[in-house]
């Protein structure tokens, strides 16, 4: 047993039943898709919806229309003359960016919304899954992958189960993510043992009982351990080479243009030299770009 399990055994001290069965109840008053949205998403899924079915559904939810305009807008989609009405954005965008970014901004309202301890845990969160979301896109962008903004949506949300644990079981979060006793230890056996569950599995449970499509699922139950998710492993496969990077530009902002690569994560995803030859140079030149871009949307 780790020190860490033996300073925080879990006890029943907030409810009945495991900690991971406590967060998820604490997890239940947020609602990660709000009714308006999921309408939105529903009529979206129809091939024959017309962008103006779409936009009037959207339009039903005042703060999804200013955050998606926002969005649209943003220097991350923003293309020629700027978006000033919903049609404008849904025409120019499509349906399937539309999609991914009501999903980006139902995260970042359920990330407004959690109630974290301590603001600089919500800000060190909202950074990484900005900076796993602006690689995924950089990746997608260099190497023709043909995402189409879903590649985004899925690196701002794959730590959701941190998120979870760090707003409802924050002390345990902080001691499991600053226990170094074990270096090189597996982030998520630590937190299986300090914790009995881990933040892709919490992550998961949420995932689905707030309706999130099945690929979004995929990734935040698969992206450490890319090999396990059967289908979709080409979305997981981005997230997880974007996350590792995220964390080393998080550790390193300024890597040696030729330092080596070691995302032990490229081989899911590299089929072909090309690919690997491609991700290789867009590696040091990302980081930099990478880290202003996402320092910039959490401003
Ligand atoms: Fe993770
Ligand atoms: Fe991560």
């Amino acid at each position: 047993m780790s020190l860490l399990a033996a300073v925080l055994p879990w006890s029943a001290a907030q409810g009945s039943g495991t900690l991971k069965e406590y967060v998820l109840r604490r997890a239940d008053d947020f609602r990660m898709i709000p009714a308006a949205a999921m309408k939105a998403l529903e009529i979206g899924r129809n091939p024959a919806c017309s962008v103006a079915e779409y936009a009037a559904a959207i339009e039903r939810d005042h703060r999804l229309t200013i955050d998606l305009l926002g969005m649209a807008n943003s220097s991350l989609f923003a293309r020629g003359a700027p978006a000033t009405s919903l049609n404008d954005a849904v025409r120019r965008l499509g349906m399937r960016r539309c999609h991914a970014l009501i999903l980006s901004t139902c995260t970042a309202g359920l990330m407004r919304s959690l109630p974290f301890e301590h603001a600089e845990v919500r800000e060190a969160l909202w950074r990484h899954g900005y900076l796993t979301a602006v690689v995924c896109r950089h990746l997608n962008e260099t190497l023709r992958l043909g995402f189409s903004g879903e590649e985004f949506t899925a690196g701002l949300l794959h730590d959701l189960g941190r998120s979870l644990l760090a707003a409802t079981v924050p002390s345990r979060f902080s001691a499991v993510e600053s226990d170094t006793d074990e270096p090189g230890a597996d982030i998520l056996d630590r937190e299986r043992e300090a914790l009995g569950t881990d933040h892709c599995e919490l992550g998961t449970a949420f995932a689905v009982r707030n309706g999130l499509p099945a690929s979004l699922i995929a990734v935040i139950q698969h992206h450490h351990r890319p090999h396990e998710a059967k289908e979709l492993q080409k979305l997981v496969a981005v997230v997880a080479i974007a996350d590792h990077m995220a964390n080393r530009i998080e550790n390193c902002p300024a890597p040696e243009a030729d330092e080596e690569p070691d995302n032990p994560f490229i081989s899911f995803l590299a089929e072909s030299d090309r690919v690997r030859a491609a991700l290789d140079d867009v590696t040091p030149t990302m980081a930099n770009e990478a880290l202003i871009e996402a320092q910039r949307l959490i401003a």
